[in-house]
């Protein structure tokens, strides 16, 4: 079995439900308490033992680059003034495990995920939406590795939502279960209200077989008029191990206004520094 090297980032979206944050502010970069979104999602990436990024951007998200190379003058800057430069940690990959490819035009997840097929060659490889932050120790994506070093195949991180949630994301019609594993018998994306198959969805951490990137080089446009990861991997079923991860920990959907306010309150209320101060203001402002 080949291990997980590799993870795509798909960072080329026009994040439409943040504007006017999005117009010029890359989504994949909005702050939860003071890490950007995508820097939790490398975080996680790290922690599962991946090597190399692959991070698919398009027009308008240079700062995205940036964010992961050296920022000279910041760095001198701070070295001068006796700084601690630890919390830049994690924002410059080994020289080589850092690639950006380039989606035109937002297409949809799977074709953003198929213009990395050459970095990703013949290797399995996980990816992640970081817009989906997911809380967790270990970290969802750790918890995922161990079970693909099970499973093997194809596992995708599996979330229960309430029902009436389902038509807005990527549903698994679910087989045998076994503790936090589901066989996954069918896979649709954003089925219409009433018709899901169960209230499992796909939150955004995958690891994929390459057999798919071949899949996305013909995969036609599905819902929303945009090219769907989720039909590519509808047709892997079957044909290899393919399994749902219920994940032991807490997702907050950042892509949305209420989870993105949501992770930054849980955040902000938890930490060292500033938790204390921060249940004193959302006491107060409750009470008003
Ligand atoms: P989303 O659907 O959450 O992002 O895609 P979006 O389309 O930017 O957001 P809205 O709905 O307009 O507000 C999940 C991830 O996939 C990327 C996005 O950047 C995001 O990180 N994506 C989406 C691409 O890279 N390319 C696409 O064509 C679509």
């Amino acid at each position: 079995m080949k291990p997980i090297r590799k993870a795509v980032f798909p960072v080329a979206g026009m994040g439409t439900r943040f504007l006017p944050a999005t117009k010029v502010m890359p989504k994949e970069l909005f702050p939860v308490v003071d890490r950007p979104l995508l820097q939790y999602a490398v975080d996680e990436a790290l922690e599962a033992g991946i090597e190399q990024m692959i991070f698919v951007t398009g027009r308008g998200k240079g700062m995205i680059e940036d964010h992961f190379d050296m920022a000279y003058e910041l760095e001198h800057t701070m070295a001068e003034r006796s700084k601690d430069r630890s919390v830049l940690e994690g924002t410059r990959l080994r020289p080589g495990d850092c690639v950006f490819v380039r989606q035109q035009e937002p297409l949809g997840l799977g074709h953003a995920i198929w213009c990395a097929r050459d970095i990703i060659g013949d290797e399995p490889f996980a990816i992640f939406l970081p817009d989906e932050f997911m809380v967790g120790s270990p970290s969802c994506m750790t918890q995922m590795v161990k079970a693909y070093e099970k499973l093997g195949g194809n596992i995708v991180c599996a979330l229960e939502i309430p029902m009436e949630a389902t038509p807005s994301y990527g549903v698994i019609d679910p087989g045998y279960r076994d503790g936090p594993i589901t066989e996954v018998k069918g896979l649709v994306e954003k089925p219409p209200a009433g018709t899901a198959p169960s209230n499992l969805i796909l939150p955004g951490r995958y690891i994929l077989q390459p057999e798919v990137m071949r899949i996305l080089e013909t995969q036609a446009t599905g819902a929303g008029g945009e090219i769907q990861l989720t039909d590519a991997m509808a047709q892997m079923i079957g044909k290899q191990p393919f399994h749902g991860m219920t994940f032991d920990g807490k997702r907050y959907d950042c892509g949305s206004k209420a989870g993105f306010v949501e992770a930054n309150l849980a955040l902000a209320l938890a930490h060292p520094e500033i938790g204390a101060a921060m249940r004193a203001t959302a006491e107060k402002l409750l009470a008003e």
